[in-house]
């Protein structure tokens, strides 16, 4: 028989926890924490067959076919989740509020239900008109795409019984509560709870959930994160304010790997599939300015082009400022330090600004040497030609390494015009890449020697 279960909320702020404490951690007060029963009604956390209990057999009896997936039709989506939705898969799709995940998701609707597949879009932020209006908007309009603005998990579960969709969508889920949990909706507990029962039916019924999760530049309150844990997959979409660029990468995936990045570019008519994402983060780099150097980097496995910027000015007072826009804070101090100690470059009286423009993140350590090009370039005020590609990893010594994908992130580069490539020594292994020049670049120094000293 199932247990009951207790939750603890506050009596001064509302808010409930898991475990009771002498002190409420939202509000700060003493001895507010009162017990609260919850029902077992339907809140069974692990999904069974309905009349069946679970029995051990051998894994060659169980039946799982890759053929079961769903493909949803949007190749950018496809890819990061490795080849479409599996039965009964729970997905949260988080993002920053104002990124797009609710177009995304409405769009993920409509590539769904214009095959004849049955997708129920439930609403809890926004009405059904409001959902309607964005549907004309990106043309999201078929007959198959059911809308449910409802915020009751009870509710919504009827009528995902009811209704039998192929494919539930939620947004979002920090706005659907349970009515036996006294707290407001979009509290830790309240949250957990909803996502367990509906990823229950979702494994019952063999129906893929995509959830949409709200998180913070932090990372969120009562957020996604308290949740990453329990869904099959985690897709976080990200982009800049006022850049076009999105990309989705999945974070956790039971199904496929977390190499692969979906990228889009957000129109007035929705979201559009980039395949060749390097022409538009390029595509405004005009001529080239001191601190200015283009890298070529690896998302998942493919290749992107992108602007590095830096801006070094002597420190205005106090400790050097060291201030990053889609770079890592560690990684650019890193550089700096290495650049001050091998070349003798005062940096440590300087502040320094880098970014990767287009709101693309730079990740990993391929793109280290053209951050150094960029410092060096803006140090000494000198541009780097425009048609320089950079690809390499600094050392501690200030030695440059190869990275991988080498020779692919230079078929990008040359198919979109660059002539050259800076890059470490052995990167090609020896074989030649026609209508390319290589500098081969030892060290830092060798870098600062041949383009701005
Ligand atoms: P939205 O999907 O509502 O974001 P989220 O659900 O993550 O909060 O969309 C966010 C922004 O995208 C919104 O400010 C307007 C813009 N947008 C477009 O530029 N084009 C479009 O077609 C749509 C639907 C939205
Ligand atoms: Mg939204």
């Amino acid at each position: 028989m199932a247990k009951s279960r207790f939750i603890f909320m506050c009596l001064e702020c509302g808010t409930s926890h898991e475990r009771h404490m002498g002190r409420c951690p939202d509000c700060g007060t003493f001895n507010s924490l009162k017990e609260h029963r919850l029902g077992t009604a339907s809140s069974e956390p692990t999904p069974r067959l309905a009349g069946e209990s679970a029995t051990a057999v051998s894994i060659t009896q169980i039946e799982a076919r890759e053929e079961d997936r769903m493909a949803i039709g949007m190749g950018e989506v496809d890819r990061v989740l490795g080849g479409g939705l599996v039965p009964g898969c729970g997905i949260l799709l988080s993002g920053e509020p104002g990124v797009g995940k609710s177009t995304l998701l409405l769009q993920i609707a409509q590539a769904i239900s214009s095959t004849g597949n049955r997708f129920l879009y439930i609403t809890g932020e926004e009405s059904a008109a409001q959902v309607r209006l964005r549907a004309d908007r990106i043309g999201a309009s078929s007959e198959e795409l059911w809308l449910l603005p409802e915020c009751d998990v009870e509710a919504i579960e009827q009528q995902i019984l009811s209704i039998r969709p192929a494919v539930v969508g939620i947004d979002s889920i920090q706005t659907i509560r349970w009515e036996q949990i006294p707290a407001g909706a979009g509290g830790v507990v309240q949250v957990r709870e909803v996502t367990s029962r509906l990823l229950a039916l979702a494994r019952r019924e063999g129906i893929p959930m995509l959830m949409v999760g709200h998180v913070t530049k932090d990372g969120g309150v009562a957020g996604p994160r308290a949740l990453e844990h329990m869904v099959d997959a985690v897709l976080q979409f990200e982009g800049e304010r006022g850049h076009a660029l999105r990309v989705l990468r999945g974070l956790k995936n039971r199904f496929g790997s977390t190499e692969e990045v979906g990228i889009f570019e957000m129109r007035s008519d929705g979201l559009i599939e980039v395949e060749n994402p390097s022409g538009l983060l390029l595509g405004d780099r005009r001529h080239s300015s001191p601190g200015s150097a283009a890298a070529a980097v690896l998302e998942g496995s493919r290749p992107l082009l992108l602007e590095i910027q830096a801006l070094v000015t002597p420190a205005a007072h106090g400790a050097p400022a060291r201030k990053v826009s889609g770079i890592d804070s560690g990684r650019l101090s890193m550089l700096a330090a290495v650049l001050e100690k091998r070349l003798g470059i005062p940096l440590g009286g300087c502040d320094i600004h880098a970014n990767a423009v287009g709101g693309v993140k730079l990740r990993g350590t391929a793109g280290d040497l053209a951050l150094a090009a960029a410092i060096l370039s803006s140090f000494h005020d000198r541009a780097l030609p425009r048609d320089v590609i950079f690809a390499g990893e600094v050392g501690l010594l200030g030695e440059i390494r190869p990275v991988p994908g080498t020779r692919q992130r230079l078929e990008e580069a040359k198919r979109l015009g660059f002539q050259a490539a800076c890059l470490a020594p052995g990167s090609l292994e020896g074989l030649p890449l026609d209508g390319m020049r290589i500098h081969e670049t030892q060290e830092l120094a060798d870098l600062a020697k041949r383009f701005v000293e």
